[in-house]
């Protein structure tokens, strides 16, 4: 039986040849099993030699085929490897990454520094009623302040496109319904202009709102004064002019100093050094009335920016156009 097992073994070319060898003689109906149940019909002197020589049997071919296993799997690995060679120092495949639009990013830099001044962060809608975009921002049908902002008018009387996001004031002081306001309303606007370096139909705002008892503008030049700090850098000087907004009373624009040691400092100020992020003053009374608020008993103020003015100015962007371009040589700058 050894013999012969042997010789099959050391013929058998293959994995599944192997295999086939094992079950043969180790199977549950294996020779090796039916000549080690055979010792019941050995004579009984011969019994203890008989178990001895056929366990000797049973170990040595087991120990053989497990060689033979062993020595056919290492060689088949060795060919899958070198029919299929794979080249571990090459440089791996880069995956495009994505990222987040240059707009966005400006937009969540602005929108976390005055989340971490405590200002909630409210979305409005951007089709908006004539009566909230207009109206209860003071100014009535054919004010000609209204003039300030080219609108994009809808085919349904009295629903437009919000120039701005002030009309969101109006939105968070009738849901607040008389109690203390203090958020930003970041969004899309959109104005009828003709599409030039300097300007597009549509643009990011960032409104903030704040409301209570005794609110002042001094209140605003210290929030203004933190965010412009925190945006453009510690040692940033704040500048207020007066300025006129039917929304606000009284109503300013506020600018900050541009760095010195930035070559197109002349450029962005014009030679003044100075240059405007936003628009901002206290809320008029009438536009408190239409929020639900009594005049009498509480104050706020009121600011808009535009983020993607911000990021032209700390980039030296010099068309506005390319925002929504998708320019992937553009956006992949930042
Ligand atoms: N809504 C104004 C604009 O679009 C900006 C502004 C907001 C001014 C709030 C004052 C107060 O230009």
């Amino acid at each position: 039986l050894e013999a012969a097992a042997l010789a099959e073994l050391a013929a058998c070319a293959d994995e599944p040849a192997l295999r086939a060898w094992y079950t043969k003689y180790f199977g549950d109906k294996g020779l090796m099993k039916a000549a080690l149940a055979g010792i019941g019909r050995v004579a009984k002197e011969l019994k203890a030699a008989y178990g001895q020589e056929a366990n000797r049997v049973k170990v040595a071919l087991q120990t053989t085929y497990d060689a033979a296993l062993a020595k056919e799997k290492a060689a088949a690995l060795e060919a899958a490897l070198t029919t299929n060679p794979l080249d571990v120092t090459l440089p791996g495949r880069t995956r495009l990454r994505g990222r987040l639009h240059p707009a966005t990013q400006i937009l969540r830099q602005v929108t976390r520094v005055f989340a971490d001044m405590g200002f909630e962060v409210v979305r409005t809608r951007e089709v908006e009623t004539d009566e909230l975009n207009f109206e209860c921002l003071n100014m009535p049908a054919h004010h000609p302040a209204r003039d300030m902002w080219d609108t994009f008018f809808t085919d349904r009387p009295g629903v437009v496109l919000r120039t701005h996001t002030s009309p969101g004031q109006i939105h968070v002081m009738r849901a607040a319904a008389g109690k203390p306001v203090r958020v930003i309303l970041p969004g899309m606007c959109y104005r009828n202009e003709a599409i030039s370096t300097r300007s597009e139909i549509q643009f990011h705002q960032v409104e903030g709102l704040v409301i209570g008892d005794g609110v002042t503008m001094a209140d605003l030049k210290g929030t203004i004064t933190a965010f412009a700090r925190r945006m453009f850098g510690p040692e940033r000087q704040v500048r207020i002019r007066s300025s006129y907004f039917p929304f606000t009373e009284p109503s300013i624009e506020v600018d900050i100093d541009w760095p010195k040691d930035d070559p197109n400092r002349d450029r962005l100020t014009k030679g003044t050094g100075w240059l405007e992020i936003m628009g901002a003053g206290m809320v008029h009374p009438n536009v408190l009335r239409a929020g639900g608020y009594d005049p009498d008993k509480v104050t706020g103020f009121a600011f808009g920016m535009g983020p993607q003015r911000m990021l032209m100015l700390q980039h030296a962007i010099d068309d506005i156009r390319l925002f929504w371009q998708n320019d992937l040589r553009f956006l992949r700058q930042f």
